[in-house]
């Protein structure tokens, strides 16, 4: 395995050459299945909190839960790059905190960068990190960590001051050493704007089709999240009702004693059989 291939970097050389894939994963398995069907890298999100940890949104999963997602995740995908995201609290402190907490990251949950979201009020820290040694893949556009702020999951720079801010914060996070920009739920337009503006790959969610590159969540392809169903996103298998079946069918198999069968159990000797019945009876 070529380490330029593990580093974040990387990922700027494709920029205008081929688009770039991502997933998100939080467990083993789909570390493993995300590895096996060849993704560029893979986001250890905070979306975790939804999707694994069944909460309504991203701002109360912590350090620890989302380095124990990372240790996992590395553990299934040991060959494919992989970012950390940062949870909410764990770098608007201060940069000092901010440091230490994307170390983590790397120390602990084995990650190769770490992601935060945020413009222009961001930008120190993310130059701080990157200094640490620690590459910072920015987000903006509809940043979750934010949802409180910008009055729920909407669409962003449809307004003139609003579209000009995204694409200062693209620049301003350029200039503070991102290797690549997520950009969330953004008209497409703009997203190409942005897009053509910085000279580091802007990786879309929601935001069309003229980014580097695209991203979604793993639950969302596979069909596993029906609580949720963005525009934005294309459901690639039915998980949710396809899981739902083949667990139906198993309660349906044991009370119509189909399963388990002779082939599915083990044996044992006539000899022990006959001698453990004799011990039964004595
Ligand atoms: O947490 C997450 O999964 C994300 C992606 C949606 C980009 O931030």
């Amino acid at each position: 395995m070529s380490l330029f291939k593990l580093s974040p970097y990387s990922l700027i050389e494709k920029k205008g050459k081929e688009p770039i894939v991502a997933i998100t994963a939080y467990d083993y398995v789909s570390a493993r299945l995300a590895e096996d069907a060849g993704f560029d890298f893979i986001l250890i999100g905070d979306s975790a909190n939804m999707v694994i940890l069944g909460e309504p949104d991203t701002y109360s999963i912590g350090m620890e839960e989302m380095l124990l997602f990372c240790k996992v995740v590395s553990r299934g995908a040991t060959n494919t790059l992989r970012i950390g995201d940062m949870p909410f609290l764990s770098y608007q402190v201060s940069k000092e905190e901010a440091i230490l907490n994307a170390g983590r990251f790397v120390k602990e949950g084995r990650c190769h960068g770490v992601k935060v979201e945020g413009g222009e009020e961001v930008a120190e820290t993310v130059s701080a990190i990157v200094k640490a040694g620690i590459p910072v893949l920015g987000h903006i556009g509809l940043t979750p960590q934010r949802s409180m702020e910008l009055g729920g999951l909407k669409v962003q720079g449809k307004t003139i001051e609003s579209a000009q801010k995204l694409l200062n914060d693209a620049m301003v996070l350029e200039e503070a050493g991102v290797f690549g920009l997520i950009i969330e739920c953004v008209p497409s337009e703009l997203s190409k704007v942005i897009t053509e503006k910085i000279k580091i790959p802007t990786i879309g969610i929601g935001a069309g089709p003229y980014t580097d590159g695209q991203i979604l969540v793993f639950h969302d392809v596979v069909g596993l999240y029906p609580e949720m169903r963005p525009k934005f996103v294309r459901t690639y298998f039915r998980g949710y009702e396809a899981f739902k079946k083949a667990l139906k069918e198993f309660i349906e198999d044991c009370k119509n004693k189909n399963f388990p069968l002779e082939k599915e159990s083990f044996k044992i000797s006539e000899k022990v059989l006959k001698q453990i019945k004799n011990s039964v009876k004595c």
